[in-house]
């Protein structure tokens, strides 16, 4: 008997740490990691029409209105076998209903919870790494080598003046988005160091794991 995939999305104000715990929880459980704000920025990477279109929205802090690059994604077949994880997707009622009506049903729904003065903090001070992908903070998680420091990039949303926007329309969508998974929601402090939230997430996603087995075994 093969076993079901996991089904996991994570929630989150902007720079609540999705993107750090999902690369810890796909590297433990190797789900597919679809993350809509960085399809969203390879899309803008392309130069196309939609880029630019979407591009506005986000220099804005706004909800981008045709996201479709975040469906395409989860409908490839990679995500129906291994299993996926959903990253700032779905941010709005419509968004949870379209998934929902194409039978995308989350396993559990997981919301990190961050001090606002917190997440200032880490979008002023995050950098990426353009050649790994790898996500730094200046002062949580410096760069190993010179090397790489010198080749660090800011996104064009991280500064204060935009996350300000971000939160405004996080705050704007995030209860609705919330009431459509109420049942299947942890909540996980995100204001521990990394490893603490991720100690936080590992337990949720084993205790899940282990439901599964023993109602398996039952049947
Ligand atoms: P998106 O790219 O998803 O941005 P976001 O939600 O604002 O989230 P971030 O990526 O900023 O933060 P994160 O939670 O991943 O934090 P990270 O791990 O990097 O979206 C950007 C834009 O795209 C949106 O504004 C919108 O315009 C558009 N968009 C996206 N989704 C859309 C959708 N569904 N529909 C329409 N439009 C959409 O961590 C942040 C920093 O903190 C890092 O430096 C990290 O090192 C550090 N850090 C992380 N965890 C910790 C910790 N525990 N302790 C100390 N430091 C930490």
């Amino acid at each position: 008997q093969t076993e079901e995939p996991l089904h996991v999305m994570i929630s989150g104000a902007p720079a609540s740490g999705k993107g750090t715990q999902c690369h810890l929880i796909t590297n433990k459980y190797g789900l597919v990691h679809v993350a809509a704000g960085d399809l969203l920025r390879a899309e803008i990477e392309t130069g196309s029409e939609n880029g630019k279109r979407a591009k506005e929205y986000m220099e804005k802090g706004q909800l981008v209105p045709d996201e479709i690059v975040v469906m395409d994604r989860l409908l490839k077949p990679d995500s129906a076998e291994k299993g996926w994880l959903l990253d700032g997707y779905p941010r709005s009622l419509s968004q949870a209903t379209a998934l929902k009506e194409l039978g995308f049903k989350p396993d559990i729904f997981i919301l990190l919870e961050v001090s606002e003065d917190t997440l200032v903090e880490r979008v002023v001070g995050r950098r990426l790494d353009p050649v790994t992908g790898k996500i730094y903070h200046l002062k949580y998680s410096p760069p190993e080598t010179k090397e790489i420091a010198d080749r660090l990039t800011q996104r064009f949303d991280d500064t204060e003046e935009k996350v300000k926007l971000r939160l405004n329309t996080h705050h704007q969508n995030v209860e609705a988005v919330l009431s459509m998974y109420k049942d299947i929601t942890i909540k996980i402090n995100g204001n521990a160091s990394q490893k603490e939230v991720f100690a936080q997430i590992d337990g949720a996603l084993t205790t899940l794991l282990e439901q599964r087995k023993t109602s398996s075994e039952s049947m």
